[in-house]
């Protein structure tokens, strides 16, 4: 028997980044039946997931999060076993210039799910209401910034830097108040950066290894040295698979894998993979790289503990940075497609979170 044989799973966010591979996740290696919940902004996709069209456990419904009457409807049709939360405004150098957003689906969308999921969650019977869960995925952000040394753990106080961060630790609190306050079976996963395929050209990695294929200038933030540490996303999906399907009710589960690197270090292993895989008649991709203006209350370094994690639930990174980011490079060089269609529709890789918000992002902030 296969996990999650015959329950039906709702994700939200799923044509984001770590939705899509969550959902790859559970139609190829589990028996899930899926309901994808995304609004379809800028960074969603539906391409990220090939093996969707025609799939016989797979159904997208365009819904925003924020919308409690669609959201009732769904869960009144669908009957979940569980729900994933992972739709977001996720960039923060766009939560920089236009907090609104941020604040609309991180806070009130997550919110509405709450509500919507509470009220569905009344409608079950006791054996449905025990099975059920809610796991809400959140960002090592909420922690603040580490110094030289130490690590997040789940008991890490909350000191949010970013509009982003600060709107994540927001519904972070609704979600472990709406299981102390209601009883709703919650759980919170707060990770590392990820990356990966499908990864929207906007953060780091793609930003670095496109702009290293154009020969563009790799934009380095302030002196380079702040250090991040890198999950690979295919290793966290099967985390939040275990986390629906063993996590402890109303616990935390910190998930990373002990990837911390620079931002200079990784720009730099980025450019030796390029000259390696698709060499330059130009130089060393090295050359390109330039320091530019500072993200404002740039986090200096974070770092997860993923102990609790791997001892609780035997879950384990499979892949190193060396091979996550060797395969990551090389999917980007596989699959221009993918990522020229995202440039096609508008995304024009210049740089924003400069602070000085765009005239209908102003107008919008206390949406
Ligand atoms: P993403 O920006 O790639 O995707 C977000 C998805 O949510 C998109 O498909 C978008 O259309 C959808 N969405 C946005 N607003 C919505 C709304 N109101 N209603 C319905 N759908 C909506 O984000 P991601 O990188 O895949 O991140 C997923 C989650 O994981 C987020 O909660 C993010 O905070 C968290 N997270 C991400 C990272 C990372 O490194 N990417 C790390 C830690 C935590
Ligand atoms: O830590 C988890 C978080 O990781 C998630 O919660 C966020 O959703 C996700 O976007 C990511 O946030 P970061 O701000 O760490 O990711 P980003 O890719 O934007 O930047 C990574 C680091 O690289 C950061 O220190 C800023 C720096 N940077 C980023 C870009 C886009 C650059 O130096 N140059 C760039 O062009």
């Amino acid at each position: 028997m296969r996990q999650f044989d015959g329950k039906t799973i709702f994700v939200t966010g799923g044509a984001g980044f770590i939705g899509s591979a969550v959902i790859r996740y559970l139609l190829d290696h589990t028996g899930a039946g899926v309901v994808n919940i995304d609004k379809l902004t800028y960074a969603a996709n539906l391409a990220s997931i090939p093996q969707a069209p025609g799939h016989r456990r797979y159904e997208f419904a365009k819904t925003d999060i924020c919308n409690a009457a669609q959201l009732r409807a769904l869960f009144e049709r669908h009957q979940p076993h569980a729900l994933m939360n992972l739709a977001a405004e996720s960039h923060v150098d766009r939560s920089i210039d236009g907090p609104g957003e941020f604040i609309q689906t991180n806070v009130v969308g997550t919110f509405t799910v709450l509500q919507e999921a509470l009220r569905y969650w009344h409608t079950l019977g006791a054996a449905r209401r025990a099975e059920f869960r809610l796991l809400h995925v959140s960002t090592d952000e909420v922690y603040g910034s580490l110094g030289a040394d130490g690590l997040f753990t789940e008991d890490t106080p909350y000191e949010p830097s970013s509009p982003y961060s600060a709107s994540k630790a927001s519904s972070d609190h609704l979600v472990r108040a709406w299981y102390k306050t209601y009883g709703l079976p919650t759980i919170v996963t707060n990770c590392s950066n990820n990356y990966g395929p499908f990864h929207f050209p906007e953060k780091l990695i793609p930003h670095m290894i496109i702009k290293g294929l154009a020969e563009e200038t790799l934009p380095v933030y302030g002196d380079g040295q702040n250090v991040r540490d890198w999950l690979y996303v295919e290793d966290h999906a099967r985390a939040l698979a275990l986390v629906v399907e063993r996590g402890s009710v109303g616990a935390t589960y910190n998930i990373g894998a002990r990837n911390e690197r620079s931002n200079m270090q990784v720009v730099e292993m980025i450019c030796d993979l390029l000259d390696q895989m698709t060499p330059s008649r130009n130089g060393l991709r090295r050359r390109l790289i330039g320091f530019v203006e500072d993200r404002q209350g740039h986090d200096r370094r974070y770092g997860i503990d993923a102990s609790k994690i791997e001892q609780e639930l035997g879950w384990r990174s499979r892949e190193t940075f060396e091979t996550g980011l060797e395969k990551t490079v090389k999917w980007y060089l596989d699959n221009r497609s993918w990522w020229r269609s995202i440039i096609e529709r508008g995304y024009d890789g210049k740089r924003i979170g400069l602070g000085r918000p765009r005239a209908e992002v102003a107008s919008n902030i206390n949406a």
